[in-house]
């Protein structure tokens, strides 16, 4: 390997939200924290080299998404996943997390209704809400422990006045990398119903060997024509505090909405540093993501194993990509608030409380895989040891 992806980083006292927040998130700091989902590996040399150089100018004021911006999406949309898109579709919005908020504000009115599928990243519902829009919730159904889509189920509610339906691809938190055949069948449901089809693919680059991840827009025109994606290098190239991602809509109606919308709220020009960044990493971070996935998957795989041997009450889902594990606990026969308290005073180990995934998510917890193997191996010798305690 050319990259060091096993490197031990002290992130602590750089008001990294994931090393020096514990405190307020879980009481206290000793955790190993394996929650919030960006990865304890540093980037790409060539990103890192980008941003010096750019900072070594000195003048650091306003700035345009340049022409070499668009073209670094473009390319690696095309190279990646055969996905041509044009300049005019893109619009760059430095978090997605704003834009599914914007999306809900832009697309609906108050009390109209927006399908998710649960459990899921918890934006993906608060946003609904927080918006005063109605949630209705098609949980995915659990097959063995592999998730899916429950067809029967959305058939039925998408025909029931549903104006939006956001959709996690590949899925957060269950792993789950949708394959062709179930997209453009949510899609045609999507069309029939004229339902707009919000479709984050921020984890579209987390995809383990035998899977493939296809943008959901690039299916079929019609549905080119109802989609609103999104992308961004920031957790494939572990640029999260450079907030620089991008929004796809063909559509020219749904686009100039969108658009109206930011210019309202003041979102224009960029983050000097997430432009670098985002364009280095794009035209130049294949190989570093080509050796990442590999030790990802390594990492998926050892937990897995693990589990099955030394903790076997915990059952790992079947996942197809991300970093992101959802990890069964039912059987420890633990109400959600004592599986918390556990994890973090028991196993001190500082995972996502599944039920703040919406339905499906009690009895759960989410672990982030995407730090370096010794620290996973901490944290399972932790979880181990606690759960021998349990008995
Ligand atoms: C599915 C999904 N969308 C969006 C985000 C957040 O993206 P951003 O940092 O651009 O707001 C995350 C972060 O975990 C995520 O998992």
């Amino acid at each position: 390997m050319k990259f060091d992806f096993d490197k031990i980083i002290d992130r602590k006292n750089t008001d990294c939200f994931k090393w020096d927040y514990n405190k307020e998130i879980f009481g206290t700091e000793n955790v190993i924290p394996l929650w919030v989902a960006d990865m304890d590996f540093e980037v790409a040399p060539v990103i890192k080299e980008a941003i010096k150089k750019r900072a070594e100018h000195g003048i650091y004021g306003y700035t345009f998404y340049p022409e070499s911006f668009f073209f670094a999406l473009k390319n690696w949309l095309l190279k990646r996943f055969d996905w041509e898109i044009k300049t005019e579709w893109i619009l760059p919005i430095p978090r997605l997390e704003s834009a599914l908020n914007i999306a809900v504000q832009t697309y609906t009115k108050p009390n109209e209704k927006i399908l998710v599928q649960t459990p899921v990243y918890p934006p993906f519902i608060s946003s609904v809400k927080n918006n005063n829009r109605k949630c209705v919730v098609s949980p995915l159904k659990s097959v063995g422990n592999r998730y899916e889509m429950d067809f029967e189920d959305l058939e039925k509610k998408l025909a029931n006045n549903i104006k939006m339906m956001f959709l996690c691809s590949p899925q957060n938190p269950t792993g789950r990398v949708w394959t062709e055949k179930e997209l453009r069948r949510l899609g045609d449901l999507c069309l029939k119903n004229n339902v707009i089809l919000v479709s984050d693919e921020i984890h579209s680059d987390f995809v383990f060997r035998n899977s493939r991840h296809y943008p959901t827009a690039s299916l079929s025109e019609e549905l080119q024509n109802i989609t609103v994606s999104m992308f961004a290098p920031t957790k494939t190239f572990n640029l999260a505090g450079l907030t620089t991602s991008a929004l796809i809509i063909p559509n020219t109606d749904l686009r100039e909405k969108f658009q109206k919308k930011l210019l309202n709220l003041g979102i224009k020009l960029g983050n000097i540093f997430g432009i670098t960044a985002f364009t280095t990493a794009y035209n130049f971070g294949e190989e570093w993501l080509t050796e990442l996935l590999v030790y990802l998957e390594n990492n998926y795989r050892f937990i897995c194993e693990y589990l099955a041997e030394n903790i076997p009450q915990i059952i790992p889902t079947e996942a197809d990509g991300t970093f992101l594990l959802w990890l069964d606990c039912r059987n420890l026969n633990l109400p959600q608030e004592k599986l918390v308290d556990f994890m973090i005073k028991g196993a001190k180990l500082g995972l996502m409380d599944g039920s703040l995934f919406g339905e499906g998510g009690e009895g759960f917890m989410r672990m982030n895989f995407g730090t370096p193997r010794k620290l996973i191996e901490k944290a399972l010798s932790q979880l181990k040891e606690a759960i021998e305690k349990l008995r």
